[in-house]
């Protein structure tokens, strides 16, 4: 749907027409920018070979989005994981959210959900058979997110974070039209 240049530039105005903002694939220019954001909002950090490695296998699904003055506000990166299927030797692909964050001042404005919308039907090119991500248990404003998404809790990951805080893994299905 859509032609390439559609895919990766989306404006969208928010309802109050005094906050825009454009969500957009990042580019190599961007990775400074999205490690700013990551590093104000999320105590996971990566190194920079990390970010760039994501970018170069799974360019579609990260997105970047900038305010009005092109600076980064937010971002989403994922990356397709091979497993093999319970009960049988067949690998299957995953789709893992890997990471996601909105500056502080630019939140509640429907942001993150622009930025999962536009990069899912992305890595769902990969032929997977599901979405999955890690969260921590006290993020409820992730976790509320990721369940306006579709995302279940399929069980808790137990001390996943450095400081031992235990992760819920949520999980949502692809529909398989076959
Ligand atoms: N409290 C309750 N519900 C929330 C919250 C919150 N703090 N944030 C989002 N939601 C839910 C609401 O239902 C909201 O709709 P509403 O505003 O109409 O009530 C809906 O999600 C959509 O919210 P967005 O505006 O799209 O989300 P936002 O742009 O504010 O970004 C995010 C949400 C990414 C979780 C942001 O708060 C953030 O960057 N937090 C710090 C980083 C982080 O925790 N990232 C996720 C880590 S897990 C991982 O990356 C796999
Ligand atoms: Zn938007």
């Amino acid at each position: 749907m859509g032609t390439d240049k559609d895919s990766r530039l989306n404006v969208h105005i928010n309802n109050n027409n005094r906050s825009q903002h454009i969500i957009r694939r990042c580019v190599i220019e961007d990775l400074e920018g999205v490690i700013d954001v990551n590093e104000r909002e999320l105590p996971e950090d990566y190194p920079y070979f990390f970010y760039k490695s994501i970018l170069d296998n799974f360019p579609e699904s990260f997105l970047v989005a900038t305010n009005s003055h092109g600076r980064i506000i937010g971002y989403v990166m994922w990356r397709v994981e091979r497993i093999p299927a319970k009960n049988s030797l067949r690998l299957i692909s995953k789709g893992h959210l890997v990471s996601i964050a909105v500056s502080t001042t630019s939140r509640r404005k429907g942001i993150a959900s622009d930025l999962l919308a536009n990069s899912m039907p992305a890595i769902e090119k990969s032929n997977i058979t599901d979405y999955v991500l890690e969260v921590r248990v006290s993020n409820y404003g992730a976790i509320d997110l990721y369940k306006n998404f579709g995302f279940e809790i399929e069980s808790i990951k137990k001390k996943y974070y450095r400081d031992g805080e235990n992760a819920y893994f949520m999980v949502k299905k692809v529909d398989v039209i076959e």
